[in-house]
C-alpha cells in the first residue's frame, strides 16, 4: 500500500505555525506580487497567494500590469518596491507575456526581496551549496514535504523530469545538496532514455506540464513519486503523473490537487517571513 503524501495537511500546519509568529509582531511582513496580463491560471495561483497571505496577517499587495505594458514601467515599479521599506518581499508572477525581457526584469528585483530565489545572486548560491536569502518555493516544499514523512533523500537515485529555472533546475540542485544522485532528464532526452532512467529512480519528479504523462511504465516499484504537475483538462485539475495506476506501484506518492501546490504557497510565506526577519534585524 502506498502512502499518500499530504500537501494540503503539511502546509496548513506551516501557515498555522506562521500565523501564530506573525500575530506576535507589531509591523507585519508586506508581499509585493506583480501580475502582467491575464493568463488565467497566474490570476488563480495569484489570488491564492493574497488569500493565503491575508490569513496568516500578511500585508498583501498586488499590482496587476496590462499585457502590453513595457519592460521600462516593469522595472520602474520594481524599483520603487526595492527601494520601499514597508515592503519585504517581491514576486514577478511567470509566466511573462514573450514582449517582455524576463530575465532583465527577474534581476531588477532585489536580492535580500527576491522571495522566490530567482535571482542570479540566490540561485547562484543555491546550486554553489552556499545559502542564499531565499529558496525556489517549490523545489523548497518537495524536499519539506519528504523531510516531514521522514523519507531519507541521502544515497538515493534521483529523477527530476524537466529542466525549468522554477523548479527542474532548483530542485536537482537541492536534492543533489542532500546527497542524492540527481538525474535531470529533458525535452531533449530521448524517449527510451526517459524510460530507462527514470525506471532506476528512488525519486522520480514530474515538472513537465502534460497530463498523465507517467506511467506505471515509468516507476520502479516501491519509488517514491512527486508530482508537480497542474494542467487543466475538462475544467478538472490534473498532474503528470497517472495516479491511479502508478499509485500501486509506489511507497509514497503525492497527489493532484492537494500535494506539492499547497506546500508551494506555505514556502512563499515561509519565505516572506523569512525576508522580514532579515530586514528587521
Ligand atoms: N509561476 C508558476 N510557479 C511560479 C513560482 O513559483 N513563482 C513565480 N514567480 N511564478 C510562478
Amino acid at each position: 500500500m502506498t502512502i499518500i503524501l499530504d500537501g494540503k495537511k503539511t502546509a496548513q500546519k506551516i501557515i498555522s505555525d506562521i500565523s501564530e509568529e506573525v500575530f506576535k509582531l507589531d509591523v507585519k511582513p508586506k508581499l509585493a506580487v506583480i501580475i502582467v496580463g491575464d493568463n488565467p491560471a497566474s490570476q488563480i495561483y495569484v489570488k491564492n497567494k493574497e488569500k493565503t497571505a491575508k490569513k496568516i496577517g500578511f500585508d498583501s499587495l498586488i499590482i496587476p500590469f496590462s499585457i502590453n505594458t513595457s519592460n521600462d514601467e516593469l522595472l520602474k515599479e520594481i524599483d520603487k518596491l526595492n527601494n520601499d521599506k514597508s515592503v519585504n518581499a517581491v514576486l514577478v508572477q511567470l509566466p511573462l507575456p514573450n514582449t517582455l525581457y524576463k530575465q532583465k526584469i527577474i534581476e531588477a528585483i532585489a536580492p535580500e526581496k527576491d522571495v522566490d530565489g530567482f535571482t542570479p545572486y540566490n540561485f547562484g548560491q543555491l546550486v554553489l551549496g552556499y545559502k542564499p536569502y531565499a529558496i525556489p518555493c517549490t523545489p523548497k516544499g518537495i524536499i519539506r514535504l519528504l523531510d516531514e514523512y521522514n523519507i531519507e533523500i541521502e544515497g538515493k537515485v534521483a529523477v527530476v523530469l524537466g529542466r525549468s529555472n522554477i523548479v527542474g533546475k532548483p530542485l536537482s540542485a537541492l536534492l543533489r545538496q542532500n546527497n542524492a544522485t540527481v538525474i535531470n532528464l529533458h525535452s531533449k532526452t530521448s524517449e527510451k532514455n526517459i524510460l530507462a532512467f527514470s525506471k532506476q529512480a528512488d525519486i522520480l519528479v514530474a515538472a513537465i506540464g502534460q497530463p498523465n504523462y507517467v506511467t506505471s511504465e515509468f516507476v520502479k516499484d516501491g519509488a517514491i513519486v512527486i508530482d508537480v504537475g497542474i494542467n487543466r483538462v475538462n475544467d478538472k485539475i490534473k498532474g503528470d503523473v497517472d495516479f491511479d495506476n502508478v499509485s500501486k506501484l509506489t511507497s509514497y506518492i503525492t497527489p493532484v490537487p492537494g500535494g506539492v501546490g499547497p506546500m508551494t504557497i506555505a514556502m512563499l510565506m515561509e519565505n516572506t517571513l523569512e525576508l522580514y526577519k532579515l530586514q528587521h534585524k
